[in-house]
């Protein structure tokens, strides 16, 4: 598979991460709007420690979690791409969609036109035969998302998050899915 490129779409630029990123990320991961569904906001350290990860990611994977810039400012606004779970469930080993924008891009549907394009990347270059995508069940908007772009869930698929303790509101998630054409 060839590394991974720039996708471009209307609006947006996915691409790699730059050092200029890291701050305005670490800003989102703080806001507890955006990280309202996930079990904690992340401190800077831990912010910067993911980008590391991702980009790790995309040299073994040839895909990842791109930096999405808008085409107007090239402002980075957040990332959308595709990741490995690290856990293990009924669904596992997949590759999964994911979103996560600053708040004041919310509402544009800046996350479903980058992601029909992660899509898109993921069945032709990558050759992936099925993307699925998962969250919280109280994660209304991340759903809309889902179902904008064309997935479907199963309501057996859906499953309770094995890296959350037995009560932890956040633990039962659904599952959606998608297979290329
Ligand atoms: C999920 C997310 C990426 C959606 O991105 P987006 O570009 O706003 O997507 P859309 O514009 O298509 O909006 C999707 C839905 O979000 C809701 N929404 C949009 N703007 C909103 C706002 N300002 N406040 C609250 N909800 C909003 C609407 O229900 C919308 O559906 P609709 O278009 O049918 O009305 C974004 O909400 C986000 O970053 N959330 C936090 C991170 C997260 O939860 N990621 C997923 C984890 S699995």
């Amino acid at each position: 598979m060839s590394s991974a490129p720039l996708i471009k779409t209307d609006r947006l630029l996915l691409r790699r991460w730059r050092e200029s990123d890291l701050h305005p990320f670490a800003e989102l991961n703080q806001d507890e709007l955006v990280m309202q569904h996930f079990p904690n906001p992340l401190t800077h350290e831990e912010s910067n420690a993911m980008v590391e990860r991702i980009e790790k990611a995309f040299e073994e994977n040839g895909f990842g979690l791109y930096a999405v810039e808008l085409n107007a400012n090239e402002e980075f606004i957040g990332f959308v791409g595709l990741s490995v779970p690290r856990f293990e469930a009924a669904f596992t080993p997949c590759v999964e969609i994911g979103w996560r924008l600053a708040h004041k891009h919310w509402g544009y549907g800046y996350a479903p036109e980058a992601a029909e394009a992660v899509l898109a990347d993921g069945f032709a270059r990558v050759g992936l035969k099925e993307i699925v995508s998962m969250t919280a069940t109280s994660n209304k908007n991340s759903m809309r998302v889902m179902e904008k772009i064309g997935m479907t869930r199963k309501t057996e698929d859906d499953f309770l998050h094995p890296s959350l303790a037995d009560n932890h509101p956040l633990k039962p998630h659904v599952l959606y899915r998608i297979s290329g054409s």
